[in-house]
């Protein structure tokens, strides 16, 4: 899709973070943008300061890990824009715990957000885009997690798989579709300086969490050292930089750049699958810098 001009942008999670900036630079590149999040007061604090920019830009509240809200965004971007071009399944929530430590509740969150989300996403908007038959493009947010496995983030580790893995479904079934206009995109961040480590500010009532004290010491411990990390994460707006030229050039894999330990982490363990050899902590997940 080369020519973004003029196109409209769907972005979840639109209220912070990725997709926030993403929000911000598709605009910056003449798309209409229609940001969606669960949280209204951010998102209205994000929109307005998108628009300020010039930004053609609507603000819709919509839950991710709900079908109906997912379908009545779709339905709202349609009747303000017209058309739909890119689809940016981004929103995604975090938290730690291991493999038998972590409570259903946050099982459920986690894979409610970051799985059913993007089903939610691809399920409501493909067979618009495939009605529409214009030059159009899908982007789901996994995670560098999502190609590297390690221990006391398993649910996390788990859902981004899971985004990989739909992601690459999805692209192999737009090929197969004749002639068909729409690309796939997969984004793979390493860590970014944005609030998912905050990502408690949403969590749904009804999953509500154990109390601090009752938490295992694995969960408390990854939460511990993850509170402060964030900020040494890259800039946003690289992700929604790379994530633009990745649109425009129709490539599946949006990753940092060779060299980028979590790279190195992810080569690793592909290797270790190809010889049988059981896994290890590769790359910056077992300490090495590059
Ligand atoms: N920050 C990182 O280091 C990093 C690394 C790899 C992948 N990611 C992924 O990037 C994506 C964006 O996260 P971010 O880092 O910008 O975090 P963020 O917390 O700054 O932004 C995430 C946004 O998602 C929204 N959200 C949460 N639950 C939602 C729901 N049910 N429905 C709709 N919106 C919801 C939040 O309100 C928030 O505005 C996520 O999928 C995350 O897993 C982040």
């Amino acid at each position: 899709m080369d020519q973004v001009e003029g196109k409209v942008a769907v972005i979840t999670g639109a209220a912070s973070g990725i997709g926030r900036a993403m929000a911000r630079t598709f605009g910056k590149a003449g798309m209409r943008v229609a940001m969606a999040d669960v949280e209204p007061e951010a998102l209205e604090e994000a929109r307005r300061e998108v628009a300020k920019h010039g930004i053609e830009v609507a603000a819709t509240v919509c839950d991710v890990s709900q079908a109906d809200s997912v379908a009545t965004l779709a339905e709202k971007v349609r009747s303000a824009f017209g058309g739909i071009h890119v689809v940016c399944n981004n929103a995604g929530v975090f938290c730690g715990g291991t493999t038998w430590g972590t409570s259903l509740n946050d099982y459920e969150w986690i894979l409610n957000v970051n799985v059913w989300g993007v089903i939610h996403g691809i399920r409501t908007f493909v067979p618009i885009l495939l009605d529409q038959n214009e030059p159009a493009h899908v982007v789901n947010t996994a995670s560098m997690a999502g190609l590297t496995t390690g221990p006391s983030t398993a649910a996390y580790f788990m859902s981004k798989h899971a985004v990989v893995a739909l992601s690459e479904s999805l692209y192999h079934e737009l090929g197969a579709v004749p002639n068909c206009p729409i690309g796939a995109s997969v984004l793979c961040p390493e860590l970014v300086n944005t609030r998912i480590f905050k990502a408690e500010r949403n969590r749904p009532p009804h999953l509500k969490r154990d109390a601090e004290e009752d938490l295992p010491e694995e969960t408390k411990m990854v939460e511990a050292v993850t509170s402060d990390i964030g900020s040494s994460g890259v800039d946003p707006i690289l992700l929604a930089e790379r994530t633009l030229a990745a649109v425009r050039e129709n490539r599946f894999w949006v990753l940092p750049p060779e060299g980028d330990p979590w790279r190195l982490a992810a080569r690793q363990r592909n290797e270790g699958i190809d010889n049988a050899s059981n896994p290890v902590l590769g790359g910056v997940l077992g300490g090495e810098q590059n």
